[in-house]
């Protein structure tokens, strides 16, 4: 028998059980003290980890003091300040409202060390591996928590911390780091489900989103054929609600205000609700504007005045803060994501850049294909993934951002191939070029859409023939957030052609997209009739960015809002038109 070593049932539910039910615990901590003889058998399961070389590199801190807990709490409390001063609105106000430490409300803390030199320099796979040694003591950590599950002890982590700092405050030698601040003591009750997911933080990510088979990026469980995250989303991309939005409308209709008074925003709240299938819709916030940054090789054709250099340097500003786009996210109160999906240049990483480089600009597409099926198909990927990454980080809605000299070229290339508009009508003057760029601008796309005879009918072959990776990329963005059932608002013509792609791989997400506004290009107006969306502001900007997208945050909020706490005429006991 292969199994037979297998633990009896009731053992091995045991197991998974306690692997269910571990939690970290912030709240409802109880005073009792643990006795020395459960914190002795919590602890030695600890040191009964796996290690590195077997290198035992953990140390634990058993702290009960009150006066040293108070020291360390003040540690924390001036890093939580710190992280929540840096964050957006919606977010900070949501962070506001979580318990991020318990130092005080438990009994005993316990520090887990490592000793990165424990074991000498011949230590068994830490050699090619320094880093082994830290996860040598995770596993330590990982042991504690299950024990201490098993005990009826609650266990939180605290990472609020500058290491150093903790480090002296504990007298910790030079050479030990600190690995985890654990706060641990019996509780009233354990949460079925992480306490950041039940305050909507973050949500819990499938477990098929984590498993590949044999190769990055071939998702599938054991047992299942790989499943293409393309096929996926088209395949799980539903109408919307009919229900919920016949109860929207029904509610606008009782509200307190005369029936239609609140114009389009009815109709952008009864799309939320058939989005969310439910009435009143969850608000939209927190939101991320994601901004898909990528070179064109059509550039060299002088379709622009700008250099393709600026892209990078955009790049480098929006990290920075210094773009437009940035006063308009903080003003609105919405995260800034920057992703690098085929800029020319290598970027230095830094924090707020998702590398997700499928190549270094495209080719231009008046000499060949812009790319191949099997790129256009990875930047669809790679924006699809990221739209499941933002909303499993707690994003309620998404806003489509884009940087890319020359990117209107491509953006009415693509809006002439899906819509069949004549490129003398739908090509614009992007940036402000002159007479002569332009007539060159539009003979360029003419000659891009002769030489590829795009097929509408085959998204992805036209996205390889005349698109962006950021087109690609907001295209999958805009069919995973569509998935999800979570509202996009598009930004200008970019994001209008890339849910062209989005609306011919899968209809049905059309229903997720809010026009943000109507961009200055005349190929975005013709994009919006085509999708049949209606822009909710119209306020000639050209930028791109993300930026007038933005400024319909608040537009989409406040409907959702209305339709959320605005009373009814029975309710708030006010007369109804006779
Ligand atoms: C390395 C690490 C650091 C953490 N730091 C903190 C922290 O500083 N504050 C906090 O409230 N939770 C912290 N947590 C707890 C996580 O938020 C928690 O594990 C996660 O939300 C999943 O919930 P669960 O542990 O109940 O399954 C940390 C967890 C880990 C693994």
């Amino acid at each position: 028998m292969p199994d037979g070593h297998r633990y009896p049932a009731e053992q091995r539910d045991a197991v998974y059980r306690v692997i269910a039910e571990r939690r970290d615990v912030r709240r409802g901590f109880l005073p009792d003290p643990v006795p020395a003889d459960v914190l002795g058998r919590v602890l030695a399961a600890a040191h009964q980890a796996p290690s590195v070389g077997f290198s035992q590199p953990w140390d634990f801190i058993v702290i009960t003091d009150r006066a040293r807990r108070e020291r360390i709490a003040a540690l924390a409390r001036r890093h939580r300040d710190e992280f929540a001063a840096d964050l957006p609105g919606a977010r900070a106000r949501a962070f506001d409202r979580l318990k991020i430490e318990s130092i005080l409300d438990t009994p005993v803390n316990i520090v887990v060390s490592c000793d990165r030199t424990r074991g000498g320099r011949h230590t068994l796979g830490r050699h090619v591996q320094p880093r082994t040694a830290d996860f040598s003591s995770v596993l330590a950590v990982a042991n504690l928590w299950l024990a201490a599950r098993a005990e009826g002890l609650g266990v939180g982590w605290v990472s609020f911390f500058d290491e150093r700092e903790l480090a002296a405050e504990l007298g910790l030698p030079a050479h030990l780091e600190v690995i985890a601040y654990l706060c641990v003591g019996y509780v009233a009750d354990f949460a079925a489900e992480p306490e950041l997911a039940m305050a909507g933080w973050a949500r819990r990510r499938p477990v098929s989103w984590a498993v590949h088979a044999e190769e990055f990026g071939r998702r599938g469980l054991p047992g299942e054929e790989p499943v293409d995250p393309l096929a996926e989303v088209t395949a799980a991309i539903a109408p919307p609600d009919a229900e919920a939005m016949a109860a929207a409308r029904e509610r606008q209709d009782r509200m307190t205000k005369p029936r239609g008074s609140l114009g389009v925003l009815e109709d952008v709240s009864v799309r939320l609700a058939g989005l969310a299938g439910s009435c009143p819709p969850p608000l939209p916030e927190p939101a991320c504007v994601a901004i898909f940054a990528a070179d064109h090789g059509v550039h060299a054709q002088g379709v622009s005045p700008w250099p393709q250099e600026v892209t990078a340097q955009m790049v480098a500003n929006f990290l920075a803060g210094g773009a437009v786009v940035n006063a308009f996210a903080a003003q609105a109160g919405a995260e800034v994501a920057v992703v690098d999906i085929g800029v020319a240049a290598e970027l230095d990483p830094v924090p707020g850049l998702l590398p997700r480089k499928i190549a270094p600009g495209t080719a231009d597409f008046t000499a060949g294909p812009a790319m191949t099926r099997e790129q256009a198909t990875a930047a669809l990927t790679a924006g699809i993934e990221i739209a499941r990454d933002l909303v499993a980080a707690g994003n309620r809605c998404l806003i489509t951002g884009d940087m890319g000299i020359a990117n209107t070229t491509a953006s009415a290339a693509l809006i002439c191939a899906f819509t069949d508009a004549d490129p003398a009508v739908a090509t614009g003057r992007g940036t402000g070029i002159d007479a002569v760029t332009y007539a060159r601008k539009i003979e360029v796309i003419c000659r891009g859409l002769q030489l590829h005879r795009p097929d509408p009918a085959d998204p992805v072959g036209v996205l390889a023939a005349l698109g962006g990776f950021e087109h690609a990329a907001l295209a999958g963005l805009i069919l995973g957030a569509a998935a999800l059932r979570v509202p996009v608002i598009l930004d200008g013509v970019i994001a209008g052609a890339a849910a062209l792609a989005a609306a011919a791989l899968a209809p049905d997400a059309v229903a997720a997209c809010f026009a943000g506004h109507r961009s200055a290009e005349p190929g975005h107006a013709i994009a919006l009739e085509y999708l049949g969306l209606h822009p909710l502001v119209d306020l000639g900007l050209r930028l791109g960015e993300g930026t007038g997208a933005l400024l319909a945050l608040p537009l989409l909020q406040s409907a959702a809002r209305a339709l959320r706490d605005v009373a009814t005429f029975d309710s708030a006991g006010v007369s109804d038109k006779a």
